[in-house]
């Protein structure tokens, strides 16, 4: 099939790689010619595992394009809209200037018979009015709303082999003809035995921001127990495995510690307050604001823990092990590692800070900050150590070796992912969250 992917950033640059490698003929078109530059000799401009081989082996094929130029959509049938929905500056809502401008440019290139699918995530009641938008410049076309549920880390992974398809279609034949196209882009997963679920636009925009504000208060209720466990003398991470085995529960996303950032949950339940306040049910999604502040206390809680261990911060060495939101990723998008760093240091504490991935996305946006290449050089002369982002390379850290280099042997673990016992055989103070 023949295809364009409008917004070539996170979701875009992941889409259209992955559906060239699925067979079809793509052009990924974005405004940002240096992205376009970097994806055109086949460079991911971002760091996500399995993308650089997929963009080789799919430019090698020919099926794939980038271009700053919108002309190149004339010649697709199948429109995808992946550009961002980032927070307002001025307040919580979903900032849509990107997708409007998207979807105006596109519009003067689509022809009749296309479809135009939108994947960002976006206020519900945007496809609704998108669709009465195309009714009025190109009447021919249909719109879809095609929520995408990839996790930075795995982004290849769970396009090409998703874990369930949501299409919001219009009524009648032209949305039956939107959900059969759909499943033929996604032929692959569909004949796997993806489910499908075929529904209104309003259901599909709900469907996407709902499962992330379910992901952010599974977290923020596990730390909210970590409140509870810490003046208890529980452990939380104890607590997850036993209610994770309740399968009704599960154990996963259980994991309490610095709590969530990223580029995803946490605006994305704030837009959705925004949303539901605009749709006068704020009292309904209330709960999210508790959400938010749960896991926002949580850096503040990593703050004071150091301040307890070195008896203050002005003049403190602090090594920190992590600067991107999670694992496996450089985004430093409402990074909690970066933004305790940089609290860290504005308290006087002499931070070093290190990431296998994300220090040179951290340098740009906190300089004044002190980078190491390794977790070594970070934690040399330390009076605390903080690890933040659990990367395998920190948690297998051996706790002997790491102790010679260190001034105080204190560890803080931000993730619950050391073994305390451990770390504690090897002479260290340990303290976790929440247990
Ligand atoms: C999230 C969703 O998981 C995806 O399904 C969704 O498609 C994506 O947002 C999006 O809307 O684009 P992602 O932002 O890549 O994906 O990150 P997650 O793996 O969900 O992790 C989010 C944050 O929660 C990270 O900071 C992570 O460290 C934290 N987390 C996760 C915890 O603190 N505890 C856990 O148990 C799990």
């Amino acid at each position: 099939m023949r295809i364009s992917v409008i917004g070539c950033g996170y979701l875009g640059a992941v889409h259209a790689a992955s559906m060239a490698h699925l067979g079809h003929d793509v052009v990924g078109i974005d405004v940002d010619e240096a992205k376009i530059a970097s994806l055109s000799v086949g460079r991911a401009p971002f760091f996500e595992p399995g993308l650089p081989e997929v963009l080789e082996s799919a430019a090698a094929s020919g099926r794939l394009r980038f271009t700053s130029d919108f002309a190149a959509a004339a010649d697709a049938d199948i429109h995808f809209v992946a550009v961002g929905t980032p927070q307002v500056a001025d307040g919580d809502a979903a900032d849509m200037r990107f997708v409007d401008a998207a979807f105006s440019s596109l519009l003067e290139h689509v022809k009749d018979g296309d479809l135009i699918v939108g994947k960002s995530t976006v206020p519900v009641g945007t496809a609704a009015r998108l669709a009465e938008l195309i009714a009025e410049k190109q009447p021919g076309a249909t719109l879809a709303w095609n929520p995408e549920f990839l996790r930075e880390g795995f982004a290849v992974k769970d396009t090409v082999s998703p874990d369930r398809l949501v299409y919001g279609v219009p009524d009648g034949a032209a949305g039956e003809r939107a959900t059969g196209l759909l499943n033929e882009v996604y032929a692959s997963a569909v004949a796997a035995g993806t489910p499908v679920i075929s529904t209104d636009y309003a259901t599909a925009e709900l469907v996407k921001v709902s499962a992330n504000a379910f992901l952010a208060t599974k977290i923020s209720f596990i730390n909210a127990m970590a409140e509870i466990a810490e003046v208890t003398g529980a452990d939380v991470t104890k607590l997850a495995d036993a209610i994770g085995h309740d399968a009704r529960i599960g154990r996963r996303f259980l994991n309490a510690g610095v709590g969530f950032g990223g580029g995803c949950l946490p605006k994305d339940i704030r837009a959705f307050s925004a949303r539901a306040r605009e749709l006068g049910q704020g009292d309904a999604v209330r709960f999210l604001d508790e959400v938010d502040k749960i896991n926002l206390r949580r850096r503040t809680r990593v703050v004071e823990l150091v301040r307890e261990e070195a008896g203050g911060l002005a003049g403190v060495r602090v090594g920190v092990l992590g600067l991107a939101f999670k694992p496996h990723s450089d985004d430093i998008r409402d990074s909690p590692a970066l933004e305790i760093a940089m609290r860290l240091a504005e308290a006087g504490a002499l931070v070093t800070a290190t990431d296998p991935q994300a220090v040179e996305n951290a340098r740009r946006r906190a300089p004044g900050l002190v980078f190491a290449d390794s977790a070594e050089e970070a934690v040399r002369d330390a009076d605390v150590v903080l690890l933040i982002t659990e990367w395998p390379e920190f948690t297998a850290l051996d706790p002997v070796g790491i102790g010679a280099l260190v001034a105080h042997r204190t560890i803080i673990d931000g993730r619950n992912s050391l073994d305390p016992a451990a770390w504690r055989a090897a002479g260290w103070t340990y303290r976790g969250l929440g247990r």
